[in-house]
């Protein structure tokens, strides 16, 4: 399964592309924001991140470039804890949620905070697939499905990190034949660049001994308001996707490509994220929001498959793949119920939104979907970059 590895990117096209629409983002974008937060917020620090897990050092690592873009991970589910750009004033923002401890991702139930997952991003239904006639059942973590993994997927996994340069870390994992009931040793490779374009580079790469069924994203909750602030219903969005899969009740797709249009799911031109959001609809019903996969119309990782804007910051983010799917979730279920958010916020209800490039969910089990097999001799290979700027 050989992914896409010519990832020359054209990112004026998609600049040109926002300024077309930058006065709709003015008119639509306004309403009921706080913006007030995250810029006075403190980083998390590393002592609060240094712990042994797992057998395993757990730090806090840091990438920063020319621009003082700071992004800061931990090697415990190799999560992206803090990312930290310019706003249209120049003030540094942090536009992802998570926690200023080790201690907050390891709570019960936490929502997947910036974490790699692994090694089934999304649903397979029921948690059971099949290989050469094998049926493995995985655990069920999500109602009647399996969910990112299981109990014990990768977001709860110390990785081995290698910091390579000030812009580069390398973190890898070896995932047991086995463990959490997936065949194989997969050997995986998670390599988070950060350039001096303000571009955030995750690129995936893993192998096995043995057949088995991958599909790794990242978690990462946005707020292109800044991490913290009420909302996320005024950022405007597009994404390149002429359709979308529908799925049943237990957010397992139903195999058809449904069209965007005439629906709340056409982002194909910018609306904000609560446009359409509380419309009378089955698919909404059913994610209790936008949870949905989108067959992006180009993954050839040259074209952005969405873009993001926050008309109070001014911050734009753009979403470049090679992935055929991008599971756009508008943070349903988040609550709000404890301040044990970054610098002591409350997540509420929709208050972030998830971008995650990946195969589309329960593919083990739609043969029209495209493979999610990985052989022995085969590499795994994936890019997926979110590029921030701000006008
Ligand atoms: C899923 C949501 C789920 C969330 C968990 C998303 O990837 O699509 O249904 O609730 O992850 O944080």
């Amino acid at each position: 399964m050989k992914r896409n590895q010519n990832f020359l990117l054209m990112i004026s096209c998609a600049v040109v592309m926002f300024n077309a629409c930058k006065s709709k983002s003015t008119a639509n974008g306004a309403a009921g924001q706080d913006t007030t937060s995250s810029a006075e917020q403190k980083l998390p620090d590393s002592a609060s991140f240094s712990a042994d897990v797992q057998g395993k050092k757990v730090g806090l690592f840091t990438l920063k470039n020319k621009n003082n873009t700071t992004v800061l991970i931990t090697n415990y589910g190799g999560r992206l804890v803090s990312l930290v750009v310019p706003d249209k004033s120049g003030k540094p923002t942090d536009v992802i949620l998570g926690y200023d401890s080790l201690k907050g991702y390891q709570k019960p139930k936490e929502p997947y905070f910036g974490a790699i997952i692994g090694r089934y991003g999304n649903r397979i239904a029921k948690g059971k697939f099949s290989l050469d006639g094998k049926a493995y059942q995985l655990d069920i973590n999500d109602g009647v499905n399996t969910l990112h993994g299981g109990f014990n997927g990768f977001y709860g996994k110390v990785f081995s990190a290698k910091q390579l340069n000030a812009q580069e870390l390398e973190l890898t994992y070896v995932s047991k034949d086995g463990e959490d009931g997936y065949p194989g040793n997969l050997s995986v490779t998670v390599l988070y660049s950060l350039s001096d374009d303000n571009a955030l580079k995750i690129e995936y790469k893993a192998t096995t001994d043995k057949k088995t069924i991958v599909n790794l994203t990242n978690h990462a909750y946005f707020n292109l308001n800044g991490a913290g602030s009420k909302t996320i219903l005024d950022n405007l969005v597009q994404i390149n996707a002429n359709a979308f899969l529908p799925v049943d009740t237990t957010l397992i797709p139903t195999g058809k490509l449904q069209p965007v249009k005439g629906t709340p799911f056409d982002f194909t031109k910018f609306k904000t994220i609560g446009a359409d959001i509380d419309t009378t609809d089955e698919q909404l019903k059913n994610g209790k929001g936008y949870d949905h996969n989108f067959v992006v119309n180009k993954h050839d990782a040259n074209t952005p498959v969405a873009i993001v804007n926050s008309a109070a910051t001014g911050i734009i983010m753009e979403v470049y793949t090679d992935e055929p799917g991008l599971q756009f979730y508008s943070g349903n279920f988040l609550t709000g119920a404890t301040n044990d958010g970054k610098g002591g916020k409350a997540y509420g209800h929709r208050s972030a939104f998830c971008m995650e490039t990946q195969h589309f969910p329960d593919a083990p089990n739609q043969p029209a979907f495209a493979s999610t097999v990985l052989k022995p001799g085969e590499t795994y290979h994936t890019i997926t970059v979110y590029k921030f700027s701000s006008k």
